[in-house]
């Protein structure tokens, strides 16, 4: 990272996060100016100190300037904690707000955009590029205040002891500027890296979750292991690499402060037999020179805190600038449903990774209140088709009606609002029951939620469970049947009261007794609704008033069962082979 681009994201930041808390950065900035006050003090008593208690013996300092020390050492303690009180505070809650950023980003983001970015990396954004930038802002931005203004009153003590040795000390410390420059670079780069492997890491971690027991059936144990370690071995060099590279200061510092004390004490040895230098000054400037050593090595080290800082907020940015969210315009009017008829009309559409159309030349309109089913081979475009339909995915050409009202032109809340989905692999929290349904309506009371799960045939087994309605389901309904999930998933989209229904059934097939207990809540869930089903139940086609077949992303035949088993071979063969 070059160092314009470092003070152009230390300025972003000051703009959008660190200004707002300039009040607590000012306080901090004045109590450092106490700190430096006070540090040099401690030294400087030290003159007196030597010249009226040591040589002169004057008794009434001889106790006054203890007293001060102490004095002067308190309220560089005082001053100390609260500004790191006050920086603690600013740089935790702006570490907060850059989170609460993309968490918002995640949340808003457009479908296409998560799926074309590992779920890990946001994760990873989340958790440690953060923490990096509150270092930036917490350490980075308190120490540089706080050693600046200490070094600058340190040395204007040493110029005031004596201007001879101070120039000779002054000359010595470009040097270690100079050491300590590069290393900011040099661990930008490796931070960066380091980053980007950590949100790999993330990604897998995730992965290996989910997959428990693909890996144990597939026996992929040993497998994962090595990626596992893999993984981590790269970590940890990466980290060592950090770590050295950040204490590579340290015997450079360290050598040079022996040179300057060395140089130091032979200088002063010929001032002092010139007669140019007294001792008490001497005492005193030494301990200015010795105070003045963290301040040095701190400012010295603080680009690397600085670069990474930046290199996090970098990979923060690329998150959180230009959000791709679904067109959201505020001033289109709510979509308004009369009788809920739909309309597809010249859909074409191929999803950004991809150059082929998923989807194409997608023409039908749909009665309101009537059930559409839509069939066809695996890949053949039915999910594909029903998700144009909330907007998860926005089509190349065509345009897409409900009631008359291009959906493109209503406000997305509301156009959401009319539509209920029960996909084809359950999505459930790890929460209660009751929670998992009334996710559709929170403000749904406990007799609206029981009665969507009695038309949804799960009140039965819901009062069988542990604590009922409170138990809990485990992570994405662990701790429930496959039945189970899907007709809590059907309870939830009852409660929702929507007059749009997307069924995408799942493929997984049940007992027929369970079969026939989700066809009925199914059936329930859909009466007098506007219904967009694919169908993989012959219950479902038969209950069908249109059905489309698709093929290859286009439609190829549409009709209710007995006119498509006489007009399309396709249809035949799909309701023959697979639908029986
Ligand atoms: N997120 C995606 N990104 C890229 N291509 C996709 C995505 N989802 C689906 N596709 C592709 O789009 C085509 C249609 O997929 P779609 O999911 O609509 O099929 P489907 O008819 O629902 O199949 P199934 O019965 O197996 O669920 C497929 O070729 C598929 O590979
Ligand atoms: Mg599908």
């Amino acid at each position: 990272m070059k160092l314009n681009e470092l003070i152009k994201i230390i300025k972003r930041l000051y703009r959008e996060h660190i200004k707002r808390h300039l009040n607590r950065i000012l306080l901090a900035l004045v109590l450092s100016l106490v700190v430096a006050g006070s540090t040099a003090s401690t030294a400087w008593l030290l003159d007196p100190a030597v010249k009226k208690i040591f040589i002169e013996q004057d008794k009434t300092l001889a106790w006054l300037i203890p007293i001060w020390i102490v004095l002067a050492f308190a309220s560089k303690g005082i001053s100390l904690y609260f500004a790191r009180i006050n920086i603690i505070k600013v740089s935790n809650i702006i570490g907060g707000e850059l989170q609460k950023r993309i968490a918002d980003v995640m949340l808003r983001a457009d479908i296409e955009t998560l799926d074309n970015r590992h779920s890990g990396k946001y994760i990873s954004n989340i958790q440690f590029d953060c923490t990096a930038v509150q270092m930036l802002v917490g350490t980075g931005v308190l120490n540089l205040m706080k050693d600046s203004f200490s070094l600058i009153a340190l040395i204007y003590l040493m110029f005031y002891q004596n201007w001879k040795l101070a120039s000779f000390a002054i000359f010595m410390m470009p040097l270690a500027i100079f050491f300590a420059k590069n290393l900011g670079k040099r661990i930008g780069k490796v931070q960066g890296e380091a980053g980007e492997l950590a949100g790999n890491f993330t990604s897998f971690l995730t992965e290996i979750f989910k997959a428990s027991k693909m890996i144990r059936i597939y026996q992929k144990e040993e497998a994962e292991k090595k990626n596992a370690e893999s993984f981590i071995d790269k970590l940890v060099k990466k980290n060592i690499k950090i770590g050295s590279v950040l204490i590579r200061a340290t015997p450079i510092m360290e050598t040079l402060t022996g040179f300057m004390i060395a140089g130091f004490i032979f200088y002063s040895g010929k001032l002092i037999s010139a007669g140019e230098l007294e001792i008490n000054n001497f005492f005193s400037f030494l301990a200015a020179m010795m105070l003045a050593y963290q301040p040095i090595r701190s400012l010295a080290t603080i680009n690397i805190v600085a670069y990474q800082g930046a290199a996090a907020a970098k990979r923060i940015f690329v998150v959180t600038d230009n959000p791709i969210e679904t067109k959201n315009d505020k001033n289109f009017p709510n979509l308004k449903i009369d009788k809920c008829n739909i309309k597809f009309e010249n859909i074409n559409f191929h999803y950004t990774n991809t150059k082929e159309k998923a989807v194409e030349k997608i023409n039908f309109e749909i009665k309101g209140g009537s059930m559409t089913a839509f069939v066809g081979h695996s890949g053949a475009g039915k999910s594909t088709i029903i998700n144009l339909l909330p907007r998860f995915y926005e089509p190349q050409e065509g345009k897409i009606f409900i009631d008359q009202q291009n959906i493109h032109n209503v406000s997305l809340y509301s156009l959401r609002r009319n539509i209920s989905l029960v996909s084809q692999d359950v999505i459930l929290f790890d929460d209660t029951v009751k929670n998992n349904i009334a996710y559709a309506d929170p403000k749904a009371s406990q007799s609206e939620i029981i009665e969507a799960c009695k038309f949804a045939a799960a009140d039965e087994f819901i009062d069988k469970l542990p604590d009922g309605y409170e138990t809990f389901i485990g992570e994405n309904g662990v701790r429930l049947s496959g039945g189970q999930k899907q007709r809590i998933s059907i309870a939830r989209a009852i409660l929702k009261k929507s007059p749009i229904i997307l069924l995408d059934e799942a493929t997984s097939s049940l007992d027929s007794e369970s079969e026939q207990i989700v066809q009925n809540a199914i059936t329930n869930l859909t009466k007098n609704k506007t219904t967009l089903v694919i169908a993989h139940r012959l219950s479902t086609i038969h209950n069908a008033e249109q059905i489309f077949v698709l093929k290859n992303g286009f439609i190829i035949g549409s009709g209710n069962h007995d006119s498509l088993m006489k007009s399309s071979n396709e249809y035949k063969s799909l309701y023959e082979k697979q639908l029986k």
